[in-house]
């Protein structure tokens, strides 16, 4: 019984192998180009802003308009770090329609290149607007830099991480955060509010979601290799017995 049914098993396994081999490679193929969560996702420092852009439903927003207009979209895209780097509860004070000013704040009704940035005449609109209407940004430019600033705070563009029209999304390493927001002063929107998910507090650390070549994935590349030699020691005892 056993010795008829072993040679199966490898047979099984030698099947199975190209299965495994083909998975332990992540699939790093590229997003569409209108893809913004699949673009901010695959670089793996925006986690904090994927989730505000995934709380406040603006993906959704983002995909209709893509979608819809012809103008396309510039996504300035604050790091993890830049998250961090805010006063402690900055976010969690915020109001729902606040973070969704924030988040539109940061995105700009229209494709521009970088080029297009360093030449556009200011303010630049934004998505987002007030009371006092439409929220702009001011980008100045030389020689391929670009520094856009809300008033409040002044930052460089430091990457493009998509320029495919309808689509540019530059990385930026600071929040943008509107004047109207901050009343001019930051203080006055970094007091704790009880109201929000505690647990917020402690997911801007951005190590969680981080691959991690050191970490875990080098344990599995060296179960995978394992495995494999296995495996092609077992497919050769098969095949040749
Ligand atoms: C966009 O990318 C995300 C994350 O990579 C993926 O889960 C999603 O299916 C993609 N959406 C489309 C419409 O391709
Ligand atoms: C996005 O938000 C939905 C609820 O609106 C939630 O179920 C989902 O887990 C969120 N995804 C991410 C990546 O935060
Ligand atoms: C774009 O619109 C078409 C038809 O209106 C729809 O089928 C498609 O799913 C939409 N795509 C996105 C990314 O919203
Ligand atoms: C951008 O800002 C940096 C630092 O504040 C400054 O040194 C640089 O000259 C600015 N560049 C432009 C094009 O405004
Ligand atoms: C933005 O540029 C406009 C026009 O040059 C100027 O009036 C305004 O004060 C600038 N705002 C900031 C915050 O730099
Ligand atoms: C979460 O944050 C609170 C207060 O900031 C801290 O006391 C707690 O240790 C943190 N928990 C984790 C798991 O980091």
């Amino acid at each position: 019984m056993a010795a008829t049914s072993l040679p199966l098993i490898f047979f099984t396994l030698c099947l199975l192998s190209p299965l495994t081999l083909a998975q332990t490679p992540a699939p790093t193929s590229s997003p569409s180009p209108t893809n913004l969560t699949g673009i901010l996702d695959k670089n793996g420092q925006y986690t904090t802003f994927i989730r505000l852009l995934n709380d406040t439903q603006i993906f959704n927003q983002v995909e209709n308009q893509l979608n819809n207009s012809n103008n396309g979209l510039t996504v300035l895209a604050p790091t993890d770090n830049a998250f961090n780097n805010l006063p402690s509860g900055t976010i969690n004070s915020l109001t729902q329609q606040q973070k969704v000013q924030l988040c539109l704040y940061h995105i700009l009704p229209q494709y521009y290149s970088l080029n297009d940035l360093q030449l556009v005449s200011n303010p630049v609109r934004t998505q987002a607007t007030g009371n006092d209407g439409v929220w702009g940004l001011n980008f100045t430019g030389q020689n391929n830099q670009v520094n856009v600033t809300s008033g409040a705070v002044t930052t460089q563009i430091s990457n493009a991480l998509s320029q495919q029209k309808p689509l540019a999304v530059y990385q930026v390493d600071k929040v943008l955060l509107p004047e109207e927001l901050t009343g001019g002063s930051p203080s006055t929107i970094s007091s704790p509010a009880p109201t929000s998910s505690p647990a917020k507090a402690n997911t801007t650390v951005s190590s969680a979601k981080e691959p991690s070549p050191a970490g875990s994935g080098a344990c599995q590349s060296n179960m995978g290799l394992g495995l494999v030699v296995g495996l092609a020691m077992v497919c050769m005892g098969a095949v040749s017995s």
